[in-house]
């Protein structure tokens, strides 16, 4: 739906001066002021929005995360506990990323349904559904290395059994499980090089989710009817209209991140607790 003509004019001399030399401006006001999207999206298109500021807060979070946390087989364990009981706010931070990627988890799930449920992936569609398909394949590689970072029991035996997957492809299988273990078996190579990836691909699922939007703005959201838009009058502009409705479904998800982040932080268990014992 972006076949129509640029409606942007700066109102200022320093914004036409920009708009004449990287009309940045521009191209978010046509993205995300007078995008049109179709009048009738009911809130399981919410759910795009929802997942781009769970990104956004993974990453964050992270990168403060990984300021206080040591790959080291036998220091990860003890920096972990050191961020629960000694960082300012650490505990914070960690129950917002670990319960964070749950709910990146509940949100995708939503969002595929969706898809699947209203034939999102449909033509003209398909690069869109492809694109989606590549970053839930990425998530899923970021959430399991993020999971091995404690260095708890759980991770351990999770990287071995996650990792033991691969040794069932024919012919290279052995090959891939020892790559992906730096060795014979889960030790101190392994735990640096899904440190190195854990903190590398959500910058590239950051990178896919842009080519998923510009795909997505190239062809139009769909609707609950499955009815192509057929003229102006079946669309409203992206701001205000679906941009109140993307923050109202936002911030109801986030009551309900907020509630296990502080009541029931390790209900979903995916903090590992038992220390590893160390050679
Ligand atoms: C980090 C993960 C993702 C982000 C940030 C994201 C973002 C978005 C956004 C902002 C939209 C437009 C609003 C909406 O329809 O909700 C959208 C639409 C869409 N997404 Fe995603 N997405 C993600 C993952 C996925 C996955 C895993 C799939 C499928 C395998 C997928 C398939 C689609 C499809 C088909 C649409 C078009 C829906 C329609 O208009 O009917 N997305 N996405």
């Amino acid at each position: 739906m972006s076949e129509g003509h640029s409606t942007y004019t700066p109102k200022t001399g320093i914004g036409r001066w920009f708009d004449a030399r990287m009309p940045l401006p521009r191209l978010v006001y046509d993205s995300f002021v007078a995008y049109p999207v179709p009048r009738n999206l009911n809130y399981m298109w919410t759910f795009g929005g929802i997942l781009s500021i769970m990104l956004a807060s993974q990453i964050l979070t992270g990168i403060v995360l990984a300021m206080h946390y040591t790959s080291d087989t036998t220091l990860a364990f003890d920096s972990v506990e050191k961020i629960m009981r000694d960082v300012n706010s650490g505990w914070l931070l960690r129950y917002l990323h670990s319960n964070g990627a749950s709910f990146f988890f509940v949100a995708v799930y939503i969002h595929i349904f969706r898809g699947l449920f209203y034939g999102s992936y449909k033509a003209p569609r398909e690069l869109l559904w492809i694109l989606g398909c590549i970053i839930y394949l990425l998530m899923m590689a970021t959430g399991f290395m993020g999971y091995v970072l404690p260095w708890g029991q759980m991770s351990f035996w999770g990287a071995t059994v996650i990792t033991g997957f691969f040794s069932a492809i024919p012919l290279v299988g052995n090959w891939i499980q020892e790559l992906l273990l730096g060795g014979f078996a889960v030790d101190n190579p392994t735990l640096n090089r899904f440190f190195a990836l854990h903190y590398l691909l959500p910058f590239m699922i950051a990178g896919v989710v842009v080519l998923h939007i510009w795909a997505l703005h190239v062809v139009g959201q769909s609707n609950p009817t499955g009815i192509e838009v057929k003229s102006k009058t079946d669309t409203v502009a992206f701001t205000p209209y679906a941009t109140i409705k993307d923050a109202f479904g936002m911030i109801v998800f986030l009551f309900f991140f907020a509630y296990f982040v502080f009541y029931l932080p390790n209900y979903l268990g995916t903090r590992t607790t038992t220390r590893l014992p160390t050679r």
